[in-house]
């Protein structure tokens, strides 16, 4: 069946799709990305909202791209789970920056594993404590070769780079809690959260023995709202590395990132992203371990088994999705 044969996609279909990809996990949760159908109603472009930019922390808008990505990912799940392929091409148009894809919808369902469409509304971050259980090696396996079909690398770190990683995050959470203007920038954006969002545990790094402590991003300023809570022994802890730094590495850095997180909640394994140190250039640099050649940093999370953590809100679809050509929007 050629394009032009396709069917297109009815209104409802177009709003499915977009709440999934509303449901991606963002910087802040400031959800930066918009939604439009193609001109023949048988694509979907995406882009990327500058209005929702979080210019102090993100100068670059590389964690904006990779938010958007993550959107992506989700879209893609999404369509599949519709019965239909998507031909995604990133960055089609250089006359127009913020477009950061186009989705071309097809009969054939494309490679996306149609299982991880359920899993989109139960992949939170999960901030608190884990247990001591490792994740499995196959699990990780797994999880590498998700992030491998995006063209990206994800690393588990072994203890000395955990140890590595934890240090750099923390002096990254030093910086931030001392800079009073991104202090408002982020609690700018975290005010339109729930409370169990914004509670989140500012944990300092513990004595360098049994008891790790991660630094949990605060949102509360230098002062913990709560006590320090006890984490894992020694947090699991995985970098994604991408061989470019530019936004389109970026956009494939976020389809990975979500690609693999939906995959750890398919699994039961929770998932928290720890990215103060890609923040600041020499700590970000830092985070690469040389022996593993060139490359960046795009990400680093944790993974383990705990708390599934919280549902957290979303702009309404008819806020992002933009439906006012097709026929049938009502
Ligand atoms: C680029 C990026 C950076 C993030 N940085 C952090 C972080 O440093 N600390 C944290 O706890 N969560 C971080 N997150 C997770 C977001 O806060 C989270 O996705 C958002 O609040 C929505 O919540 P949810 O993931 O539970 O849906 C980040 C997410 C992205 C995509």
């Amino acid at each position: 069946m050629t394009a032009m044969t396709q069917p297109s996609l009815t209104p409802a279909e177009y709003r499915l799709l977009a709440a999934a990809g509303g449901a991606a996990p963002s910087l802040h949760n400031s959800q930066p990305w918009r939604f439009r159908p193609t001109a023949d109603a048988r694509g979907l472009e995406v882009y990327a909202d500058p209005a929702r930019a979080v210019p102090i922390t993100d100068p670059d808008g590389r964690a904006r791209w990779i938010s958007v990505g993550a959107a992506l990912f989700n879209l893609r799940t999404a369509a599949d789970h519709l019965g239909r392929g998507a031909a995604v091409r990133l960055l089609p148009d250089p006359a127009e920056p913020e477009l950061a894809a186009v989705l071309e919808f097809s009969e054939s369902a494309s490679a996306v594993d149609p299982d991880l469409y359920a899993a989109i509304p139960h992949r939170h971050s999960s901030r608190r404590p884990f247990i001591n259980r490792d994740v499995p090696e196959a699990v990780l396996g797994e999880l590498i070769a998700a992030a491998g079909a995006e063209g990206v690398v994800l690393s588990p770190l072994e203890e000395a780079g955990v140890r590595q990683v934890l240090a750099l995050t923390a002096e990254a959470e030093q910086r931030i809690a001392a800079d009073v203007a991104r202090q408002a920038e982020t609690r700018s954006w975290l005010r339109l959260e729930e409370p169990a969002t914004d509670g989140i545990p500012a944990a300092a790094l513990g004595p360098p023995d049994h008891e790790a402590r991660v630094p949990m991003r605060s949102f509360t300023g230098p002062a913990p709202a709560v006590p320090s809570e006890r984490f894992e022994a020694l947090p699991q802890v995985c970098t994604l590395t991408t061989h470019g730094d530019r936004p389109e590495d970026w956009l494939r850095a976020g389809q990975a990132l979500e690609h693999a997180w939906l995959l750890a909640t398919a699994c039961g394994v929770r998932v928290s992203v720890v990215h103060q140190a890609v923040e600041w250039p020499d700590t970000r640099r830092l985070l690469r371990d040389p022996s593993e050649g060139p490359g960046h940093v795009q990400m680093v999370v944790r993974v383990g088994y705990g708390p599934p953590g919280a549902a957290t809100p979303r702009r309404p679809v008819s806020e992002i999705l933009d439906l006012a050509g097709l026929p049938e929007s009502a």
